[in-house]
């Protein structure tokens, strides 16, 4: 590859969830290879590349508002700008007919064609969206992360499971694994380059399969937690349907896997997991939120919730509220159901009114709501083992940081202690943080 883009700076902004964000490290990484510099914003940028997603209604709009005012500040100065990620999946060239001012479009599986698409960008807005390979090829060269201390490691790309509302399957293609070795190979550079954490990232990382020898993800986190360095592991974003008893035993006899697991339930009303095609119902997902419990005393659970899927009756939802009070998640993120193209859902009528649906998120996050404050409450007077990820944004000379079951903790330090692991002595709790002092590090 030679387009050399020395000289020129780029801006990357990011939309989505944790692959895309590991996405927009690749993009930087890409682009810093062809000798291209970092633009601390679109204002001073040659180069600016907009990461989307597209996986809520909300989260489209919001790139539209900002690419709203990338195009006021277009008009003052020249850059190229792009459109990366789902929403240029899926969208393709319509967005160009759509969106004039933007100069490039590209999807998910062609990032490395980036520095010659920025060259012919100059000359004519190009697009592409094609599914190939390109992803399973970018490794640690080719990557520059947000930060030294938590490395995101893609291990699949992809999903097969095309859920009624999801729009992934389409802006993802189908099920990628990525080979072992080259899944080590960027965790021990990753942990040798000093990162403390390592997330394992897909779409649906539980059915991850080494395309060689067939190992799934219990014996991949055996191997990565073989690895030195890394002392927390974890995996993002597990389906229900096929989280086997082997991956319990996994985090059992792997006590650098964080004891929290993202296990996303959509719904606690069976003839409402089987219209959305969940393949697991009520009492599945039950038992397997049982099993886990049992086997990893301690462990923090979170979840995704939608609300107002079409068709969800008032009898229904309130199983969804009965789920949350039985299970007792430490920590859920909820959304109200939108359509989305190409899914079989937007086949039919949206029917859950608009009223309803904010009705019905409101209750359920006021519910969850006190959840949290109990299990947060139990926290006070305990010292908790703390990966601190910089000064808190309230200010106040505080850090902020995360505990391996993922809750936010805000503390005081002698010290920055930033990228490091703090001890924590736990004074204080609200529904969505911890509150305490560091001690030593
Ligand atoms: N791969 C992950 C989910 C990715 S999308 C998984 O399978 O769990 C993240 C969350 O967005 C989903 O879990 C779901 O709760 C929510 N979501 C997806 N499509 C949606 C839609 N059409 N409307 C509202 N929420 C949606
Ligand atoms: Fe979407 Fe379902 Fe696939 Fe998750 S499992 S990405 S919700 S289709
Ligand atoms: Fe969004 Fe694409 Fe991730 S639709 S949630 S950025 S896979």
């Amino acid at each position: 590859m030679n387009e050399s883009l020395s000289g020129l700076k780029f801006f990357v902004r990011t939309f989505g969830c944790q692959m895309n964000e590991n996405d927009s490290e690749h993009i930087a990484g890409i682009l810093t290879q062809a000798g291209a510099g970092r633009a601390n914003g679109p204002e001073d940028a040659d180069i600016v590349v907009v990461n989307t997603c597209a996986v809520r209604e909300k989260s489209e709009e919001k790139l539209y508002s900002y690419l709203g005012r990338l195009s006021g500040l277009k008009r003052k100065r020249h850059f190229l700008l792009g459109v990366a990620g789902c929403v240029a999946q899926v969208r393709k060239a319509d967005l160009l007919k759509k969106k004039p001012f933007v100069d490039f479009i590209v999807g998910p599986d062609n990032y490395l064609e980036l520095p010659a698409m920025v060259k012919n960008a100059a000359e004519a807005p190009s697009v592409m969206t094609g599914w190939g390979h390109d992803w399973m090829e970018i490794g640690a060269e080719k990557t520059v992360r947000e930060n030294g201390w938590s490395a995101f490691i893609p291990v699949m790309e992809g999903c097969d499971n095309f859920c009624a509302y999801c729009i992934v399957p389409f802006s993802r293609g189908r099920e990628k694994f990525r080979p072992l070795p080259n899944i080590i190979e960027e965790a021990r550079s990753a942990t040798g380059a000093g990162a403390l954490e390592v997330q394992l990232l897909g779409q649906n990382v539980n059915s991850y399969r080494d395309p060689e020898s067939g190992l799934g993800l219990a014996g991949l986190l055996d191997r990565v937690c073989a690895e030195p360095g890394a002392e927390w592991v974890r995996f993002i974003t597990s389906h229900p349907k096929n989280f086997g008893d082997e991956i319990i035993e996994a985090m059992v006899r792997n006590p650098k896997v964080c004891r929290s697991l993202h296990l996303p339930l959509q719904s606690g009303s069976s003839r409402v997991l089987e219209r959305m095609n969940r393949g697991y119902t009520r009492e599945g997902y039950l038992a397997l939120a049982g099993r886990i419990k049992a086997g990893l005393p301690g462990i923090l659970l979170s979840t995704d919730v939608i609300v107002g899927f079409p068709g969800e009756t008032e009898e229904d939802f309130e199983a969804t509220c009965g789920l949350l009070r039985e299970i007792r998640f430490a920590n859920i993120f909820s959304f109200r159901y939108s359509s989305r193209p190409l899914t079989d859902a937007a086949r039919g009528p949206d029917d859950v009114p608009l009223e309803v649906k904010r009705r019905r998120l409101v209750a359920l996050q006021n519910l969850q709501k006190t959840i949290q404050v109990e299990i947060n409450g139990s926290f006070v007077g305990r010292d908790v083992r703390v990966l601190s990820t910089g000064p808190s944004v309230k200010g106040g000379g505080r850090f902020t940081g995360r505990t391996e079951g993922s809750q936010v903790v805000n503390f005081d330090s002698a010290s920055d202690p930033t990228g490091r692991f703090v001890t924590v002595r736990i004074t204080g709790s609200g529904p969505y943080s911890l509150h305490g002092t560091g001690s030593g590090f």
